[in-house]
């Protein structure tokens, strides 16, 4: 394979600029991750110790083996929303290693309002299922919650994706054959108590682990009955007398341990082996990105720059390198993970849309997994491309990644508009895993365009009625808060709020991640008899 050779002045104003800017917002990233992990009322955290429980990240780092890495999903979830202390959306979730196995954990937080569930942790809870159903994950639950955080209850239970999705899906991983293992280690409340009701094996925390219908105050509400929750849904209960529980476990510590017994005696998982080699670092310093990535997004710049600091050995065997330049293709390695890449270096035109589709063809063939980086202002407009068939080029393209068979994984690492979401492998076309980088932005189109679309709209509108067009001050009037918007609601940190993708990535962290994520991925097998393809318009 030939390696990228870089073209990048380090000694550049331009190179030193760029990487000022990325590693600033790299640090306000790590700043936000760090506020979600440790921002806690003194109150919760006053509670938890009295009640003699470990915090959430105490509880993983008793499960997850020493020294291994735990891949995080959305932890900025739910960032500015409610009342701006719901981080995470109160739950710790990811991919980790247990005995040795790689497992989704996830894990309600009882210091943030009592592991209560949001609309946001409903919809992260069913991503985390997601995650564990497509890569058969086994699922471990850490439950200490509340239940419905019952001033949005509307929010969170009467709709297809809500609350009753949670066990619905429980279900459907049980009949998948995915393991899925429950600690009580809090209250299991009204729809959290079927989380253990609904897992293969269930431990309890003796004193603080609960689990019941409906908690203390709505038995007193509803009936007058002063009960405790030790005494309504306790471990003696539940271990004795319910079977609704199966392990008595002493504390915290002691019910992990038992989690662990329980993950070490799972049937071994035989993984897919795409071809997988040993793996070695890029020859370029991956935190390089910093000076590469332009300081705006509509800066063009190479994307075999930062290809060559993701694969292992920067050795990239590029596909049809003279035919539709502004997508480049070809083959890697990501910690010794073969992969067929896909990288925006411009516009989408028809040459590059037909190109993406027989490469994507190729790669799902020899079930080889595919990492789109997203950088992409859509596809090519005007009149020649229309004539030329764009639409049906770009179709074929979206047709390819929507059904093929091989796990996907897209970053944003720039621009993420219109169709070209789409064609990129945008978060409808189910990749495994989406990220953004902090610099990214998502949207339709740029907020400039939008406002400009709708300036013209307006003037059409004038011109049919006979009237003058609009003045500058009235133009101005439409276009800020368009403009506003889709600055505000197009950046990085409101689409992981929203869990529009899995998390915000430090550019210099991207490949580790991805090799995570796609050793995560050759837990499924590949589907062979699910290869195949719609109609592809000529
Ligand atoms: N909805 C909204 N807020 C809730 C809540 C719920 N279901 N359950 C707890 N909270 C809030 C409390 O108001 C409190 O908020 P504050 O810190 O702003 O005062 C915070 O969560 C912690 O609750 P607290 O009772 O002080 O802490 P705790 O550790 O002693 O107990 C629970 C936590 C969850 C065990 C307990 O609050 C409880 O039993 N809640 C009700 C559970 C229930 O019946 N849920 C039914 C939902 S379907």
């Amino acid at each position: 394979m030939e390696v990228i050779e870089t073209r990048i002045d380090k000694e550049s104003r331009e190179y030193k600029e760029n990487y000022e800017h990325m590693k600033t917002l790299v640090e306000d990233l790590n700043r936000e991750l760090e506020i979600a992990r440790k921002d806690r009322a003194p109150r919760a955290m006053a509670r938890l110790r009295e009640q003699n429980k470990l915090t959430v990240w105490e509880r993983l780092d008793h499960l997850l083996d020493k020294n291994t890495p735990f891949l995080e999903i959305a932890p900025l979830a739910a960032k500015g929303m409610y009342d701006g202390k719901v981080h995470s959306a109160g739950m710790v979730c990811g991919i980790g290693r247990v005995k040795g196995k790689e497992v989704v954990i996830h894990a309600n937080d009882p210091t943030i309002k009592g592991g209560t569930i949001y609309p946001m942790g409903v919809k992260k809870t069913l991503r985390t299922q997601t995650i564990a159903m497509e890569n058969r994950l086994p699922i471990i639950y850490l439950v200490d919650s509340g239940g419905a955080f019952l001033p949005l209850q509307s929010e969170i239970f009467p709709d297809v994706d809500d609350g009753g999705r949670i066990f619905y899906n429980q279900a459907v991983i049980s009949k998948m054959g995915i393991p899925q293992i429950c600690a009580v280690m809090g209250l299991c409340t009204a729809g959290a108590a079927y989380i253990p009701a609904m897992s293969d094996e269930v431990v309890h925390v003796k004193g603080t682990g609960a689990i019941f219908l409906g908690g203390p105050p709505l038995v007193l509400a509803a009936t007058g009955e002063e009960v405790t929750a030790e005494e309504l849904g306790g471990v003696d209960v539940h271990c004795r007398h319910s079977g609704v529980s199966d392990y008595y476990a002493q504390d915290d510590v002691h019910c992990i341990e038992i989690i662990r017994d329980i993950v070490k005696n799972l049937p071994p998982i035989e993984k897919y082996d795409p071809g997988i080699r040993e793996s070695a670092p890029p020859l370029y310093d991956p935190e390089e990105i910093y000076g590469i990535v332009p300081k705006s997004i509509q800066t063009p710049y190479d994307v075999r720059e930062v290809i060559a600091r993701l694969v292992d050995r920067s050795e990239f065997h590029e596909f049809k390198p003279l035919y539709g330049p502004t997508l480049v293709c070809g083959w890697a390695y990501i910690h010794g993970y073969p992969v067929g890449i896909l990288g925006n270096n411009g516009v989408l035109f028809s040459e590059s849309s037909l190109k993406a589709t027989q490469f994507i063809q190729i790669c799902d063939r020899r079930g080889i997994p595919l990492v789109f980086l997203q950088n992409i202002s859509g596809y090519m407009v005007g009149k020649e491309y229309e004539k030329g068939g764009i639409t049906k080029d770009g179709h074929k393209m979206v047709n390819a990644v929507a059904t093929a068979i091989v796990p996907k994984f897209t970053v944003i690492i720039g621009a993420s508009f219109g169709a070209g979401n789409y064609g990129m492998c945008g978060r409808a076309y189910s990749p495994r895993f989406l990220w953004m980088w902090p610099n990214a932005k998502i949207g339709v189109m740029g907020g400039e365009q939008a406002a400009d679309v709708m300036v013209t709209i307006k003037n059409n509108q004038l011109k049919r009625e006979g009237k003058p067009p609009l003045d500058p001050e009235t133009i101005k009037r439409i276009k800020e808060p368009i403009i506003e918007a889709a600055e505000r609601e197009g950046n990085a940190y409101y689409s992981t709020a929203n869990l529009w993708d899995d998390g915000i990535l430090d550019p210099a962290k991207t490949r580790d991640a991805l090799g995570l994520a796609i050793s995560a991925s050759m837990n499924a097998p590949i589907r062979r008899d699910r290869l195949g393809y719609g109609i592809f318009r000529m």
